[in-house]
This record gives C-alpha cells, structure tokens and sequence, in this order.
C-alpha cells in the first residue's frame, strides 16, 4: 500500500536515508586519506590540556574503520530488500501486513481443523459436548465478554442482553441464535418524546408506562395504567404485539415478563418511551467465519439452558 499521498514526501525519505549514509561514508572515507601519524612520528593536534596532557592526531584504528564501512554496506543492503526507501517495497517484497497473515494462516491452519469436526454435528449435540463447551468458553471470553460479560449476564447500563436466561431478543431456536452472531442484530424503538400527538407528551408516558408495569404484575397506578393501555395498543403492539409478549422477528422485547434488557421502573420505562431505545449486535460473519461462530452459538444455547460456564 502506497502511503504517501504525494511524491514529495516520498523523495524526502528517501534522500534522507541515502543522504545521512553518503554522509557517513564520506566523512569516513576523508578520516582514513590523511594519515598524520602514519610515520609514527608524534603528530599532535597542538592541543594542550593540564600542562602536558597532548591531544594526538592518530588515524581511527583499521578494524574500526572496516566495522563502520560494513554497516554503510549492510544499510544499504537493507534498503534495497526491506521497505526503507519511501514507497518502494524491497526486493523481497516483505511487509508488516503480510507477515501477519502469514501468522494468521499458519495458527489457522493448526486450529481450524478442531472447530471443523464441530461444524458438522447440530447446535444441540455441541452444546453437550465438553470439550467443545471448554473451546468455546474460550472463545467467548476472546470476543463477546467486552459487551456480554465475563458471565454473560449483560450490561443493563448498555443495554447488552442477558445470554444466561430462557429470555429472547432475537429468537433462542439454534437457527435464529446462529443468524444473530453471524448477520448481528440491530433494535430500533423509535422515541414518542417529540411527538405529543401519539402519546401525549411526558404524562401520557407515564400512563403507557404504568400500564406496561401491569402487564408483568408490577406495582402500578391502575387509573394511570387504564389511560396507557389504549395507546400501548394503538402505537406500541405495531412491535411488541397487542398483549405485549414482543416480536423476535424485530428484537421487541417481550415485556410481560420478569427480564429487562434496560430496567422496568417506572422511569426506565418513561425513558424507553420519551427517548426511544437502540443497540447493535455487530455482525460476526466475516470476523470470526462459520465454524467458530457455530461454536458460540452452542455456547451461548448451553448458556440459556442454565449449562455450566467453564
Ligand atoms: C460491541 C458489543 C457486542 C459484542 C462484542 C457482542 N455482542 Fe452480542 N449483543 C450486543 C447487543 C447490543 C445486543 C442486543 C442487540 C439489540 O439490542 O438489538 C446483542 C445481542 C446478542 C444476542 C441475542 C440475545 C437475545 O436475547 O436474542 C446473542 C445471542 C449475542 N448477542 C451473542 C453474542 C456472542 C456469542 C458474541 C461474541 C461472538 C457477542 N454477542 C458479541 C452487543 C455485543
Ligand atoms: C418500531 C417497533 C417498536 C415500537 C413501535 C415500540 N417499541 Fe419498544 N422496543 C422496540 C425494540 C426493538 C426494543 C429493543 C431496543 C434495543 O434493542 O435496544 C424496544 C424496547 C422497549 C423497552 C425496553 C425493554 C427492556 O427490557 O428494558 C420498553 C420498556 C419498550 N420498548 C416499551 C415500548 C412502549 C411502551 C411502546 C409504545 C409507546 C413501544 N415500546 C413502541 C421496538 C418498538
């Protein structure tokens, strides 16, 4: 890859690089011309220091001098093999990139075939299998504890699911945990707060709200409560469905139940309603390939039937 956006920046390293080793070389080559001291006669420079102590004009030792000159050839020879000179790859056509993938494709090469032997049987049969528990623990703690959780029980603050529970966002049947890792998932609640007309402002969102606590017996104020309930079928069954049970289909939450992605107070629920909700599951397909996915999905199917997390 060419990171230089214009040629001057790419002529400026390469003089500089070829600059300061010709300017070696030459400083070098006018040190070892002029041999004061050659006759082993006792040139001094004339400078004098604590009465007697004589500053000698002796030429650089030759070992020295031969040392230096093969590290000008060795710089040079760098140069023309590695990428040193501006844009121009070396002749070995080496680079950080290609190293890495090189690492990549040889640990690859050695793993794959474990996860293979695991693609070929269903979601169920390795979910009960150990050592693939034990696999992909690994590779949970690698690539989803960040956002899920070393225990994969979420983050209520950031709105990640609970991976743990019998609850679904998204569908728990083996395809549709499978779709969700590999094509991610991307939940849109729109926010009412802007629009008076739909909910009726701050206090209508209240009345919603309270009747969406009823609906999983929470406490609640019934005449509020009996207020909300038209407009939740109205404006918000359209996703979660006239008795609120949610729809996998576009990860509306089923709110009839005891589990909450972002809390059920009361002023949760106002805040889900004035402000609307959005979290993304990001697409894992071309990041971690099929068999690996595979093996999550067994994972995280484990995990919700109260599997043991190793
Ligand atoms: C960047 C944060 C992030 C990472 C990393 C991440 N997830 Fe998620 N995941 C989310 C969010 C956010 C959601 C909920 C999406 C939504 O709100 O629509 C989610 C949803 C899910 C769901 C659906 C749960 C349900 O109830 O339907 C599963 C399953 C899941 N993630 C598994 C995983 C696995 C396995 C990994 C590791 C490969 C992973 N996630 C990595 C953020 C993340
Ligand atoms: C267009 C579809 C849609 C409509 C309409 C909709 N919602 Fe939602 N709602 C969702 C989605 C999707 C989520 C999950 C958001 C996420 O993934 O972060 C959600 C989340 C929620 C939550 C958070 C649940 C939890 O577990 O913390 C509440 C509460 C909620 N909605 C209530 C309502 C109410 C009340 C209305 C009507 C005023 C409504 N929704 C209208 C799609 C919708």
């Amino acid at each position: 890859m060419n990171i230089f956006v214009n040629q001057f920046w790419n002529w400026y390293v390469i003089l500089l690089v070829l600059g300061s080793v010709l300017i070696c070389g030459v400083f070098l080559w006018s040190q070892s011309i002029h041999h004061p001291g050659s006759e082993q006669t006792s040139d001094t420079t004339g400078h004098v220091w604590d009465e007697s102590l004589q500053e000698y004009n002796n030429p650089l030792p030759k070992w020295w001098m031969w040392l230096f000159y093969i590290t000008i050839v060795f710089a040079l020879v760098y140069a023309l093999l590695f990428p040193t000179l501006g844009s121009f790859q070396g002749l070995l056509g080496w680079s950080s990139s290609g190293q890495y993938q090189i690492e990549r494709q040889r640990v690859d090469a050695q793993v794959n075939p474990l996860f293979d032997k695991f693609l070929k049987m269903d979601l169920q049969t390795v979910a009960a299998n150990k050592e693939a528990m034990e696999m992909s623990a690994r590779l949970y703690q690698t690539y989803c504890t960040q956002c899920h959780g070393a225990a994969a029980q979420g983050s209520r603050e950031q709105g990640y699911p609970n991976l743990t529970d019998k609850d679904w966002q998204w569908g728990g049947e083996p395809a549709q945990i499978v779709e969700t890792i590999t094509a991610g998932r991307m939940g849109m609640m729109p926010a009412y707060g802007g629009n008076p007309d739909a909910i009726g402002g701050e206090a209508g969102a209240r009345e919603v709200a309270n009747y969406v606590r009823s609906l999983s017996g929470l406490s609640n104020d019934s005449a509020l409560a009996a207020k909300g309930k038209p407009k939740f079928e109205t404006v918000c069954a359209a996703c979660h469905g006239q008795d609120g049970k949610g729809m996998y289909a576009l990860g509306a939450p089923n709110l009839t139940d005891k589990v909450w992605i972002y809390g059920n107070s009361e002023a949760k629920i106002v805040e889900a309603i004035t402000k609307g909700r959005a979290n993304q599951m990001p697409a894992m397909k071309d990041f971690l390939g099929e068999a690996k996915i595979h093996l999550l999905s067994a994972y995280v199917l484990n995990l919700s039937m109260g599997g043991e997390k190793k």
